[in-house]
């Protein structure tokens, strides 16, 4: 086999940037414990899995502090951020970070901390939980969505780009 089809000696490096080569948007997904203490992290693994019922998954580290959360609350709440909420995506991708001291969120009638101003917010319960290796995958119902005209943050090679003027990719593969 080729060097470029397989790596016997150290996958993980090369994995890690073949992951980071595959721009996502940047999401925060939030939930409240029992005790009604807020939880959330920076996740871009966020993506649709069904239209009917309607699902989207999320895969979360096992070792993230707020595991346990996600796990002991059936109701979610995933934003899809803007540019604009970039100190609040690095804050919720420090794990122990005091994630809503900035106030920047307020409670929906669940409990779950919602951001206001996010391009999106789905409103979801809990629908599955599934063991994928060091990750668990967080499968969510979409009760409700909220979408306001704006556009969204990106992350692509681990950075946070803002979406460019778009314009149309035509059969060629030139953009024009
Ligand atoms: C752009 C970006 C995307 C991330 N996506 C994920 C993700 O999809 N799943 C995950 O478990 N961690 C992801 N992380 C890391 C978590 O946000 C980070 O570990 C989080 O702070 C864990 O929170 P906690 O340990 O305080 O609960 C991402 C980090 C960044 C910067």
């Amino acid at each position: 086999m080729t060097e470029s089809t397989h790596c016997e000696l150290d996958l993980s490096p090369r994995f890690r940037d073949a992951m980071a080569a595959f721009p996502s948007g940047v999401t925060i997904m939030t939930t409240a414990d029992r005790s009604g203490r807020p939880w959330g992290f920076t996740a871009s693994s966020f993506c649709s899995l069904s239209l009917d019922p309607p699902l989207v998954l999320v895969c979360l580290a096992r070792t993230a502090r707020c595991h346990p959360a996600f796990y002991q609350s059936d109701d979610w709440s995933i934003q899809i951020v803007a540019p604009r909420h970039l100190a609040l995506v690095t804050r919720f991708a420090t794990s122990g970070a005091d994630k809503f001291a900035g106030g920047e969120f307020t409670p929906d009638d669940r409990g779950v901390p919602v951001l206001p101003d996010a391009p999106v917010t789905l409103t979801c319960a809990a629908h599955a939980r599934y063991h994928g290796g060091d990750h668990s995958i967080l499968v969510a119902r979409v009760q409700d969505v909220t979408l306001l005209d704006d556009r969204p943050l990106l992350y692509f090679r681990r950075t946070f780009q803002p979406l460019a003027c778009p314009r149309d990719v035509t059969a060629s593969g030139e953009d024009r």
